[in-house]
């Protein structure tokens, strides 16, 4: 039985990002402590740019062993690793190459390749790297999520093919809007992290949030951010106000 969404409300994004950074230390440190390394799968988009950047703040940066940690992806745009929307890219200039993180740390999705060609190749690594034993999902010790307005996730958009995968861990993907192919994790790979955390800020968002983490009968089809229910693991909702503010229960944190 998948636990309750644990659901935070900050005062603004600058809050929120101060807070998803203590987390992110929080659980990297007691993964490093347990397993001697922090599997960790970063988000796209927009929202987690703060947090990769005051992550790798000299504040931050000093609380963490990263030479510890593994960066793994939820998803990417099937574009090269240096294109202006590429994942990677965000992450390597915002994050990586500040930190000075080795390659061999970094395990991106090889947005160049097709995409068929390029999930098989990250499932394969992602094997190798979590040494799962066939016919078991992964544990990763923290997937960071965001959501679209349409309570897309990772690149698991609504209606699509991708949300009832049973037994691969990583596919191909499309965005109905958009005709960009995509790669992602399944939601079997997601919800057997030990902590997901959906970091979500804007008023744009705060409808979607309520109908996914409120859901009512006769709402639309399951948005692929309300499948997001962890087997055993710990599910954060770290809300701005903005996104928060249709909700009908939301406490500050
Ligand atoms: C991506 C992300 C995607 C993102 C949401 C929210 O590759 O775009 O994985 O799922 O998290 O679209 O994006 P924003 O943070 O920009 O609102």
């Amino acid at each position: 039985m998948s636990q309750a969404p644990a659901i935070h409300t900050f005062t603004d994004a600058q809050e929120l990002t101060r807070a998803a950074a203590g987390l992110f230390l929080e659980v990297g440190k007691q993964a490093i402590a347990e397993r001697n390394r922090f599997l960790v799968a970063l988000s796209g988009g927009s929202t987690p740019k703060a947090l990769y950047s005051i992550l790798a703040n000299d504040k931050y940066a000093q609380q963490l062993n990263w030479s510890k940690v593994h960066f793994l992806f939820g998803d990417e745009r099937s574009v090269p690793p240096t294109h202006a929307d590429s994942n990677f890219a965000m992450a390597n200039a915002i994050l990586f190459s500040p930190l000075h993180i080795p390659s061999a740390q970094i395990h991106r999705m090889r947005g160049e390749d097709p995409p068929e060609t390029a999930a098989a190749q990250y499932e394969t690594t992602l094997r190798h790297l979590t040494t799962a034993v066939p016919g078991q999902w992964p544990r990763l010790d923290l997937v960071l999520l965001g959501m679209g307005d349409d309570g897309h996730t990772a690149s698991l958009f609504p209606g699509t093919a991708s949300l009832t995968e049973q037994t691969r861990w990583v596919v191909p993907s499309t965005s109905p809007q958009g005709t960009r192919a995509r790669v992602t994790l399944t939601l079997g790979v997601i919800n057997h992290a030990s902590v997901i955390l959906f970091l979500v800020a804007g008023r744009n968002k705060a409808a979607v949030v309520r109908r996914v983490l409120e859901q009512r009968p006769g709402d639309p089809g399951p948005y692929p951010a309300a499948l997001i229910r962890p087997e055993t693991g710990r599910l954060l909702w770290y809300l701005d106000r903005a996104a928060a503010s249709e909700l009908t229960a939301t406490t500050d944190d």
